[in-house]
């Protein structure tokens, strides 16, 4: 049956079900999604998307009991149930990755025109196919257990097998309350969604492992936040990000069931994720376990690494915001560092810094550590330790990775004696000027040797410009020199052309975000289709980016900037 086909059969079923008299009290998977179908069948046209979803996770594993949104304490399971709350018309969608469109999700642009996308992406409306769920997990947040925590305002909607093969678990973030919600409202306000928004777009185009967004969707919902935490509450307006990753799986998602001893419970989901997203670790294979969490301690290992060669620093890597399949998801007051600074930390309010940018690596491992602890009622004590053998090893893999992603940040090619050193030695130099770290190693890119040599460094160069002020900046250069001439077969050009493929001259500042944010909060979406657009080609020059001063000194009102840590 095409997709079409059977959206149809839906309507027409749900239809028919809405004749019947006595509904028992305990509903079937079907009979409750032929009941959602009929109470979405008479909200607007019956013009249907060709997108249908299936749910590989609601059949796999095990669902709350209990039904209805109603906030509580849930046991022995993987999901609840939870319908979207609609935001409140008039709905408009504010921006659209055609990308995931057209790659993740197989669709034509023409379906951003058609009222029922709208609705879709929004909550209004479900996809055909679709059964929304709101996960359970826990998470240890700034070093604590937190108990239960869940999707307390995100609902997954189901999963898309795309032509390519791969499979996307789709889910709205702000769709309203859950069983999860513990006090939040279920909602999320423009100003945060305009981030995750377009963050994770561009951190994908960075060619960093993320989660993906596919569209934005604002409305007229009022929604309170206290922006500060300093008792001023301010009306702002609900919005919906529809979320792309291909699994939601978290630390915390295994930690909450190991905590509550539901250890079969904890075998079947680990079995799940092995099954479906390490694929190369064979189902019979005794120490599975064991290898799953090689992999992930590997894997988290590289993705921090490659977050600090962008500057990039999450804010909140707490166990329920690192993801098993070691992605970067849950943005929150993330933040790109500009001037070059270890004890960056972006989150306003984290005044311990423990979330810093140079904390990231540290807090990995402690994620890691919290993960086998997850692991542990699968293991045997020889897997344990062989796992706590791994962990030791997780700081040298992510060195290692640190020092790959920098040489080639400085264009070197194979492995010479002093690469280490000439890496601290110039990150030593950016810490001690504030040197911009984006546009120190783009213009590193952009410069010509013989610049460097003479010392001719164009002023337009504003960060190299800058950092050559330093009294031991002629030091490294000589040293870099020296460096780039052993490597015999290279050219000028030729380096050049490899930093610039690896040195964004565009990644999202917060003065950036916050610029298109307040245009967004006036219904005027023309800065975030910019940045957008900009930020899907970071590595090459753009006319209009330079226009709007995205590789300029950040203004000097970017100085008093805190990001709100509510969202
Ligand atoms: C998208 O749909 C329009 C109108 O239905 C059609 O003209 C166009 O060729 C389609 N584009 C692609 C890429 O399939
Ligand atoms: C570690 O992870 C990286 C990134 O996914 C991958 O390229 C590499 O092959 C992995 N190494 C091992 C030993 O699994
Ligand atoms: C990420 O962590 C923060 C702080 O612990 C939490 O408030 C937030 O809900 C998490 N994000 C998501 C989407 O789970
Ligand atoms: C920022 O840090 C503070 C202090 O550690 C913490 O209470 C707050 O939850 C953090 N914000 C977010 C969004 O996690
Ligand atoms: C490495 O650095 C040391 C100390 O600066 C220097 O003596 C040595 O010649 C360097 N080696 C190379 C291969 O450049």
């Amino acid at each position: 049956m095409t997709s079409r086909g059977f959206a149809l059969f839906l309507l027409f079923s749900a239809v028919a079900r809405a004749d019947e008299q006595d509904v028992p009290e305990r509903k079937s998977c079907d009979e409750r999604e032929l009941e959602r179908n009929r109470f979405y069948t008479d909200v607007k046209t019956h013009r249907e998307i060709s997108l249908t979803l299936s749910h590989k996770l609601l059949d796999a594993l095990p669902l709350d009991e209990v039904d209805g949104r109603f906030i509580r304490a849930v046991k022995v399971c993987v999901f609840s149930q939870s319908q979207p709350t609609p935001l409140k018309d008039p709905l408009t969608l504010a921006a659209v990755s055609q990308d995931a469109l057209r790659n993740i999700l197989d669709l034509n642009e023409s379906v951003i025109q058609n009222e029922e996308f709208v609705l879709c992406v929004s909550g209004g409306k479900l996809f055909p196919g679709s059964i929304p769920l709101a996960h359970r997990y826990g998470g240890h947040q700034f070093g604590y257990w937190s108990e239960q925590l869940g999707d307390g305002r995100a609902h997954l909607l189901g999963e898309y097998t795309n032509r390519k093969g791969e499979r996307w678990e789709l889910q709205l973030k702000g769709s309203g309350k859950t069983p999860y919600s513990r006090s939040g409202d279920g909602r999320a306000v423009i100003r945060s969604s305009v981030r995750e928004f377009l963050c994770s777009e561009a951190m994908h185009f960075l060619g960093v492992p993320t989660s993906r967004a596919l569209s934005l969707v604002v409305s007229e919902e009022p929604v309170w936040r206290d922006r500060f935490y300093d008792g001023n509450v301010i009306k702002e307006r609900g919005a919906v990000v529809l979320r792309l990753a291909r699994s939601w799986f978290r630390i915390g998602s295994l930690e909450i069931l190991t905590r509550s001893g539901e250890f079969d419970v904890l075998r079947t989901l680990s079995d799940f994720v092995i099954k479906e997203h390490f694929k190369s670790i064979a189902t019979n294979n005794p120490d599975k376990y064991a290898v799953f969490f090689s992999r992930v301690v590997n894997e988290t290992a590289h993705l921090i690494a490659h977050w600090m060669s962008v500057g990039f620093a999450h804010g909140v890597c707490n166990t329920d915001n690192f993801s098993l399949l070691s992605i970067t998801i849950d943005y929150g007051p993330f933040g790109f560092m500009e001037s070059y600074d270890p004890n960056f930390v972006p989150n306003s309010s984290d005044d311990e810094g423990r979330y810093s940018i140079g904390a990231q690596a540290d807090v990995g491992l402690f994620n890691l550590q919290k993960l086998l602890e997850a692991l542990k009622p699968l293991l045997t004590s020889d897997q344990l330790s062989q796992c706590q053998q791994i962990l030791r090893e997780y700081s040298q893999t992510y060195h290692q990775r640190f020092r790959e992603l920098f040489k080639a940040k400085l264009g070197f090619l194979g492995n010479q004696e002093n690469d280490s050193y000439l890496i601290a030695f110039l990150l030593k130099l950016m810490e001690d000027t504030g040197a911009d770290f984006t546009m120190t190693f783009r213009q590193l890119s952009e410069v010509t040797l013989s610049q460097l040599q003479t010392g001719a460094i164009p002023l337009s160069m504003w960060a190299l410009s800058g950092l050559s002020s330093h009294e031991y900046f002629r030091d490294w250069v000589q040293l870099y020199l020296k460096r780039l001439s052993r490597m015999k077969s290279d050219s000028d050009a030729a380096r050049q052309h490899r930093m610039q493929g690896v040195n964004p001259r565009y990644v999202l500042r917060n003065w950036m975000a916050e610029s298109a944010i307040r245009k967004a909060e006036k219904n005027d979406f023309s800065e975030v289709t910019l940045l957008q657009k900009t930020l899907t080609e970071p590595f090459v020059e753009q006319e209009e980016a330079e226009k709007a001063g995205y590789s300029n000194k950040p203004p000097s009102w970017a100085q008093q900037l805190r990001v709100s840590c509510s969202s």
